[in-house]
């Protein structure tokens, strides 16, 4: 498998948008679309979700082979409230234990009808690669590659700035944590930089720092202080230890104190800089309960607008597959 990113194979002959494997080459008239259309689906608390007809006859399944709370229970949501049907396979237990291959697994469930797959994987390249595969009338979606994407977290996110603080083009964004393994960073860097951003910092120590080359234009900031000076949003990052081939951290304690978001922290930062946090989080490491829960926060924002994203992303790709023909067959699909 390479790791073909997907940028250009997302689109049709057209240029519509067929799948989304990245945010990567997306316009700013595509994601403000997006975006738009994801704030049509915003409830306030207490009201009743958005519901509309999309979907309707449409199947969505959910692959995800890594762990996942808010993005399947949202792809979930969102599918459901647009009137498909949908799947959610447990791969972390079935089918690559059992020997079956991905592209098996895919073509047995296009033969049941799936339309579109949300896939999560470990392995870098895997959406593009199904996206390769898949039947000309069904879309892929992805809902997290390795380190490397998660396009709709980066557009929930950029929807959630949008929301609280207005237009992104004058704000300092502040990133940090484990920028190195963060596919939400790369997402929310590549979402941001092309609506347009005052400055986006990436903000850790060395060992936890992208490569050179990564995040042209970001600012690098191994000192909290530096990065949080003045910034109107701070993004604290998961730990993500799962991807460390050793220990690239020293213990909790000493990362917490040297950079967690805690009350104390946001001091540096702009009064009443927004808090922003993918999830999970691990509370007291990178960032404090006061903090996570505290009135600049907007952790369960970003939850909330996780499900209109996704209404959004769903629904434009649906529409635009609806021009592409379904096969007589499965559709296996040489690549
Ligand atoms: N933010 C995010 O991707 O969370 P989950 O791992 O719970 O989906």
């Amino acid at each position: 498998m390479t790791t073909d990113t997907g940028r250009e194979r997302q689109r049709d002959a057209a240029g519509q948008l067929r799948h989304l494997l990245t945010l990567e080459g997306l316009t700013r008239e595509e994601i403000v679309r997006l975006l738009d259309q994801a704030q049509g689906y915003v409830r306030r608390p207490g009201e009743l979700p958005a519901r509309d007809a999309s979907l309707a006859g449409r199947t969505v399944a959910n692959l995800f082979f890594e762990p996942s709370t808010r993005t399947r229970v949202s792809f979930e949501l969102a599918a459901g409230r647009l009137g498909a049907d949908v799947v959610n396979l447990e791969m972390l237990s079935s089918s690559r234990i059992k020997g079956e291959s991905v592209l098996d697994t895919i073509y047995t469930l296009q033969a049941m009808a799936v339309d579109v797959f949300v896939l999560r994987d470990a392995e870098p390249g895997l959406p593009a690669y199904i996206a390769r595969h898949v039947a000309p009338h069904v879309s892929v979606l992805n809902a997290g590659e390795a380190h490397l994407s998660h396009p709709t977290q980066g557009l929930l996110d950029a929807l959630t700035i949008r929301q609280r603080l207005g237009d992104t083009a004058q704000l300092t964004v502040a990133v940090v944590g484990d920028v190195r393994h963060s596919r939400v960073a790369r997402s929310a860097w590549q979402a941001l930089a092309t609506l347009g951003v005052g400055e986006f910092r990436i903000v850790g120590p060395p060992e936890l720092m992208p490569d050179d080359g990564e995040f042209r234009g970001a600012r690098r900031c191994p000192i909290l202080a530096q990065g949080l000076e003045g910034a109107d949003v701070v993004m604290a990052l998961r730990i993500q230890r799962e991807r460390m081939a050793e220990a690239r951290i020293p213990d909790a304690h000493t990362y917490c104190r040297e950079f967690g978001i805690t009350t104390e922290s946001l001091k540096l930062a702009r009064p009443g800089a927004l808090v922003m946090h993918p999830g999970p989080m691990n509370r007291g490491v990178e960032i404090s309960g006061e903090a996570a829960d505290g009135p600049q926060s907007a952790i369960q924002q970003q939850v909330a607008n996780g499900v209109a994203v996704r209404m959004a992303v769903l629904a434009t790709i649906v529409r635009h597959s609806q021009a592409q023909t379904p096969p007589a067959t499965t559709g296996r699909t040489v690549g």
